[in-house]
């Protein structure tokens, strides 16, 4: 048996494609949706994501504004920056980009963020808003999964979720909304006892360790759903390649269905931050 495939690629394509149409309508009330990206540093991979970030804000008709702040610079400036975002009525969304150099305090600046701009989601409020079940910002690449995941099967309740890491970014946020859509769910994470039994019991097994093909095929129950949120760089005959959390070439003959990597997860993740931004705007404009 071989999974399907599920295209985060063509499905992220549609998304940005709505997006593009909500913005397109709100023009012609005058409104046009605005994301400022915050990028502290020079971390090659991050420039490279604030690159495609604001590229895709852009192509969705919105206006994108990058905010670079060199390696050194002070908390104090950015807390300043952040305050003049949270001032900017033409700003409806605000996106740090993680990591922050080691002397900045990241929670501190995450939570001056407004959270009504907070299109990360990751503003102590919102993770509240979520964890109550009530109307937040969600975090982007659970909320990508989420998509994929009602795509795939429709209604997940009573579904056995098994998600493996406890991130603040993906495993914690990921597990409140599959219990959201009433899933069983398991966190399962580096201290979990018997992790392979643990996976096997999913009927949807998203992974998020970011430890490359760390779950072989042998893990996975016969016709699950793979959600693979792991994009870790690896030294393949003298050449970097790309690879998930999950092991895909035995995986791919157990799962159901299985996103790839690259082409699964990833792109969704700014198809759902231009989806927020979006989001944002609209309810500040009533
Ligand atoms: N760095 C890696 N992923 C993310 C993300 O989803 N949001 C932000 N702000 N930074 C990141």
């Amino acid at each position: 048996m071989s999974a399907d495939l599920i295209d985060g690629k063509a499905f992220s394509s549609r998304v940005r494609g709505l997006v593009a149409a909500g913005v397109a309508e709100l023009s012609q009330q005058g409104i046009v949706p605005g994301l400022a990206v915050v990028l502290v540093g020079e971390d090659p991979a991050s420039e490279v994501y604030v690159r495609n970030k604001g590229i895709q804000t852009r192509e969705a008709g919105m206006n994108s504004w990058e905010h670079k702040l060199p390696a050194e610079a002070s908390q104090a400036a950015l807390m300043s920056l952040i305050a003049e975002l949270n001032a900017d009525p033409a700003v409806h969304g605000i996106l740090v980009q993680l990591p922050l150099p080691k002397h900045i305090d990241a929670e501190a600046v995450i939570n001056a963020i407004d959270p009504a701009k907070d299109v990360d989601g990751f503003h102590i409020l919102n993770v509240g808003l979520l964890g109550t079940g009530q109307k937040a910002m969600v975090p982007c690449t659970p909320l990508g999964c989420l998509m994929m995941l009602r795509d795939r099967l429709g209604d997940l309740s009573g579904l056995n979720a098994v998600v493996v890491g406890r991130s603040n970014i993906v495993g914690k946020p990921m597990a409140q909304l599959l219990l959201g859509e009433s899933c069983t769910v398991t966190i399962a994470h580096s201290r979990t006892k018997d992790l392979p039994a643990v996976c096997r019991s999913a009927d949807i097994l998203v992974a998020a360790v970011g430890r490359p093909r760390m779950i072989p095929g042998d893990w996975i129950k016969t016709g699950a759903t793979v959600i693979d949120v792991g994009i870790n760089r690896i030294e393949d005959g003298g050449r970097t390649r790309l690879v998930g959390d999950v092991d895909f070439d035995s995986a791919v003959e157990v799962a159901g269905a299985i996103t790839p990597v690259p082409g699964g997860v990833g792109p969704m993740t700014i198809a759902c931050l231009l989806a927020n931004t979006l989001t944002a705007c609209c309810r500040a404009n009533g």
